[in-house]
């Protein structure tokens, strides 16, 4: 109940009054209020909870919409870099543990633990086998954001307009989810790969179940903060929608 209405409060208006058009964000700080007080890996690092109105620079790499979407699905799962295992003493589940922890080095972006891993530079190679290797446009972005100072850039790019499966959700399943729910050993045996997938799992409401936090589901993803509001209006309304194939 008291999450219902956290929730409700949060997004003002916007959901009461079925107002889907656009995330219309008032300059509230209202991330607080969605940290799930059940979950101990819910938290969002002080930081973090800037608004986040400011258009995106497609020059710059912005830690939470760019950089932390994949620590979250390829390194923080459970028995390795989540808060509960942090292997090797590694956590990435927020800016801060990823700044203390990520062997970050500003100066030497190349050189920095996060990155050598994934280069497979001389360290033990990460993720590891039978796990994919992250792609080269995932290598870059970290790098590149290492090269940016490893900063806490905030922006806002996501809209609520024209929300399609193909434009929207897959996207944002790809890059927030299908690192452990790939064909390679999926969490919970869940794939969530392709449109039949998805709607599988959308049909049964575990998916909205799960990304909205709400009881009986697991949370998800497992580790790090909520996805977004806006990204949590874009499925609602997609699944609102019928989950169509478009
Ligand atoms: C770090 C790995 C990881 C990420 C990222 C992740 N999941 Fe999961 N997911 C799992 C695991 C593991 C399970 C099985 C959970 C269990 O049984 O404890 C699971 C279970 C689920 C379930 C079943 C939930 C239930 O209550 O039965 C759904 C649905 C799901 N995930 C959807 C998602 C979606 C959507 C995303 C992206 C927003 C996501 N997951 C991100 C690892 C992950």
């Amino acid at each position: 109940m008291k999450k219902i209405l956290f929730f409700g409060l949060a997004l003002g208006g916007i959901i009461l009054a079925g107002q889907f058009q656009s995330c219309q964000r008032e300059p509230v700080d209202i991330g607080d209020l969605l940290v799930d007080p059940n979950n101990p890996n819910d938290t969002i690092p002080n930081d973090t909870i800037q608004q986040n109105l400011h258009p995106c620079d497609p020059d710059s790499v912005y830690f939470e919409k760019d950089v932390l979407p994949i620590l979250i699905s390829n390194c923080a799962m459970s028995g390795c870099h989540d808060q509960a295992s942090h292997k090797e003493g590694v956590i990435l589940t927020t800016y801060d543990y990823v700044k203390s922890t990520g062997g970050i080095k500003v100066n030497s972006p190349a050189s920095s633990k996060i990155y050598q891993v994934l280069s497979g530079g001389g360290e033990e190679a990460m993720p590891p086998s039978p796990r994919s290797p992250l792609t080269s446009a995932q290598k870059a972005t970290l790098l590149k954001w290492i090269q940016q100072g490893a900063k806490n850039l905030t922006c806002d790019d996501c809209s609520t307009d024209n929300v399609t499966f193909a434009g929207t959700i897959q996207p944002l399943l790809n890059n927030r989810c299908v690192g452990c729910h790939g064909n390679v050993d999926p969490g919970g045996g869940i794939k969530l790969q392709n449109y039949n997938q998805i709607l599988t799992q959308v049909s049964n409401g575990k998916l909205w179940g799960a990304v909205n936090r709400e009881a009986g589901f697991k949370y998800m993803p497992p580790s790090g903060p909520k996805l977004p509001d806006c990204n949590l209006e874009q499925i609602q309304i997609w699944i609102n929608d019928g989950a169509p194939n478009n």
